[in-house]
């Protein structure tokens, strides 16, 4: 049963009752109706709607309900109800007859519904956190045990610098850090209870809002009913949180698919997040990174979507709104799955570390050594690039890396070049080199190591 019933003499038309009903997806906030139906059965014994003993057989009805919830979520949309709330007053009708009819006084769906997703979005955010720290925790790992494993660093896709593997999963560290800081913020914005603010204009029972907040754990209640239940801030930040950090995952993903590219070739997949070709059978297409990088998309389109949805919205609610649901509820989804995804592939990585020298050691990535070089022997450093660029024309000429031309060669380019140049050329002293903070140096990587597993505990 509908439950506007009194003002209408004709049924709603099926299919407009398929495109309103939104049971089959907000059946997921049915624990989160049930806590705040809880806190608002306290909130009428305190202005007198309800009985002590009332609330309590509320209480212990919806109690019933929940563990009927938790053991089987899916039951629920089996139902003919309009939407969860509806669902769950029918339900509590249904255990404790009229009584139930009592407890939708002074409250309606819209802060009902505004308060249930604040309630299921402060969930999601502790468990999107937990995810974004195992990735970390497994990225500092993976990172401790490839110290020493060199590869080249790219600019624009060309061996530019070499750098560590260890590096490299440090660089994923710090953006999961600052994806895991926006969620916090977050956080910090969307706990403030919109419950008590009935259908726009507030409810007409002098509740204390403060209480009620306090019972379902929320810092404090909103200060404006209309903003209240047409605010949706909240679901846009956390489509932004997941749409920036989606692009981190996808970028992650694409470095992989290029390192593990038959021209790269530096590291291997594992079998467990690979598959094979129907056709070719020497293929192992690496998927889950692939399907990391494609589902990036869809969580981009959910920010755009509830965008577009919200704006030009005349305030107070309006039904647009509860287009919130289905996009936020898959973007989350998708972010948490990206993020175990991703670290399953690191666990069972191979890095193939001599292909990594070796692809280091080619394609020049010391030339800016040689700059550094003579800049040290007191050459400006303009000077030095345009002299070593020519340096590296004479190499390529001859095929050969920078360190492997003859002294001679090079100092048809700077006599300031001496013997002493041949050990600065080399892979090591690169890497040493480039010891100031956040540096790729083996000391400051041992470092970040050591920061990033004590920020961790
Ligand atoms: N199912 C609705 C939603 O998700 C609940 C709020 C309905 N409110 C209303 N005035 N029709 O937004």
């Amino acid at each position: 049963m509908a439950l506007w019933g009194g003002r209408f003499t004709q049924a709603a038309d099926q299919r407009f009752k398929q495109l309103n009903d939104s049971l089959r997806f907000d059946y997921r906030l049915a624990e989160q109706d049930i806590m705040s139906s809880v806190a608002w059965s306290k909130a009428l014994v305190t202005v007198k709607v309800l009985t002590e003993a009332e609330q309590q057989r509320l209480e212990q009805a919806l109690g019933v309900l929940m563990a009927e919830v938790q053991a089987d979520p899916s039951a629920i949309v089996n139902s003919d109800a309009e939407d969860i709330h509806s669902w769950l007053e029918q339900k509590l009708i249904d255990k404790v007859g009229d009584l139930g009819k009592k407890l939708h006084t002074g409250r309606s769906r819209n802060d009902q519904v505004a308060t249930d997703l604040k309630l299921w979005c402060k969930q999601q955010v502790s468990q999107l956190h937990h995810g974004i720290v195992h990735l970390q925790q497994v990225l500092v790992e993976t990172a401790e045990a490839h110290q020493d494993s060199v590869m080249p660093g790219y600019t624009h896709l060309q061996r530019a610098q070499p750098v560590t593997f260890a590096h490299w999963c440090l660089a994923y560290v710090e953006m999961l850090a600052r994806d895991a800081s926006r969620l916090q913020d977050t956080l910090k914005r969307l706990d403030v209870s919109p419950l008590g603010s009935g259908a726009l204009a507030g409810t007409a029972y002098p509740i204390d809002r403060e209480q009620l907040a306090g019972w379902l754990g929320f810092a404090s209640p909103t200060s404006n009913s209309l903003d209240s239940v047409s605010d949706r801030d909240h679901v846009l930040e956390l489509l932004s949180n997941a749409a920036i950090s989606m692009v981190h995952l996808s970028r992650f993903a694409e470095d992989l698919i290029f390192f593990n590219s038959g021209e790269a070739a530096f590291v291997e997949l594992s079998d467990r997040v690979t598959s094979g070709s129907s056709l070719m059978p020497q293929k192992k297409n690496p998927d889950a990174l692939e399907l990391i990088r494609g589902k990036c998309g869809r969580v981009q389109g959910a920010l755009t979507g509830m965008m577009m949805t919200l704006k030009g919205l005349p305030l107070a609610y309006n039904k647009d709104m509860q287009e919130d649901k289905e996009g936020l509820f898959d973007a989350l989804d998708t972010w948490m799955d990206c993020l175990q995804m991703a670290a399953l592939v690191l666990d069972g990585i191979e890095v193939k570390r001599l292909r990594c020298k070796e692809a280091a050691e080619q394609g020049y990535a010391n030339a800016t050594e040689l700059a550094d070089y003579l800049v040290a022997k007191g050459m400006p450093f303009r000077e030095a690039h345009h002299i070593v660029g020519e340096a590296v024309m004479e190499a390529i000429r001859q095929g050969k890396a920078l360190e492997a031309l003859p002294l001679a060669d090079l100092q048809k380019f700077s006599m300031l070049i001496s013997d002493d140049v041949y050990p600065i050329l080399a892979l090591q002293s690169c890497l040493d080199k480039r010891a100031a903070k956040g540096g790729v140096a083996p000391q400051q990587v041992a470092a970040a190591i050591a920061a990033t597993k004590q920020r961790l505990v």
